[in-house]
């Protein structure tokens, strides 16, 4: 990670009032296809958990499609914008509470999950936490469960793009790397680009 948690908390923090009227069009694309591929197979029983929810655009988006989502983050204030957005559809679906990817669990007491969706947050985290992370979610999954990830992605170096991320605090995987530990942790994997630098990796772990 190339800032700690609480400096990435704290810019998140002074972006939460705008963010969603200033977010790129990049993230809102891979943020709908996120949200497209987790209810492509969800019958409205599931319980689901976005990482990295933000001001909720997936954990909303999803919401109607399953039965419970825990949306997790680490800036108070992008977790402040989701609860008012939530409150404004009245959608009272979703819990909105402190969690990392390294400690999913920090105040929520986390149910199974049968679906694990994140969007534009892993790249924050360097190779080794994306596989840790990557191991946890696993291991928060019921069998059959899938893990729909978006995020920078480095499809080739060709278009490995600054207008995509910012060095100095962003450190994006290849899509290689990415496909290898959802394997390594035991999860079936497909991919879709969906811009230059920017994709979907879908997970599904193995039924009993
Ligand atoms: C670019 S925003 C994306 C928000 C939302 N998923 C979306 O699609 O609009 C990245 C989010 O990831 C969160 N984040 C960054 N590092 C994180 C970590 N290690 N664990 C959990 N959330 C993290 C930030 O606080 C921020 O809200």
């Amino acid at each position: 990670m190339k800032r700690s948690l609480d400096a990435t908390a704290d810019r998140f923090d002074d972006q939460s009032e705008t963010y969603d009227e200033t977010r790129p069009e990049r993230t809102v694309e891979t943020a709908r296809r996120v949200t497209d591929r987790a209810l492509a197979d969800t019958d409205g029983s599931e319980t689901a958990l976005d990482i990295g929810a933000g001001t909720g655009a997936v954990a909303l988006g999803i919401a109607a499609g399953v039965d419970h989502v825990c949306a997790l983050d680490i800036s108070d204030g992008m977790l402040d914008r989701a609860r008012t957005k939530a409150d404004e559809r009245g959608v009272d679906s979703v819990t909105f509470g402190y969690g990392s990817f390294r400690d999913p669990g920090g105040t929520v007491d986390l149910p199974a999950v049968d679906l694990v969706v994140s969007n534009f947050a892993m790249h924050h985290l360097d190779d080794g936490e994306k596989a840790d992370a990557i191991e946890t979610v696993a291991g928060l999954l019921t069998d059959g469960g899938r893990f729909v990830l978006g995020d920078v992605i480095v499809f080739d170096e060709a278009t490995r793009s600054v207008e995509y991320y910012s060095p100095a605090v962003d450190d994006p995987a290849t899509v290689e790397y990415l496909v290898r530990t959802f394997e390594a942790a035991g999860f079936a994997v497909t991919t879709e680009r969906v811009g230059p630098m920017a994709g979907v990796v879908e997970g599904r772990l193995p039924e009993p």
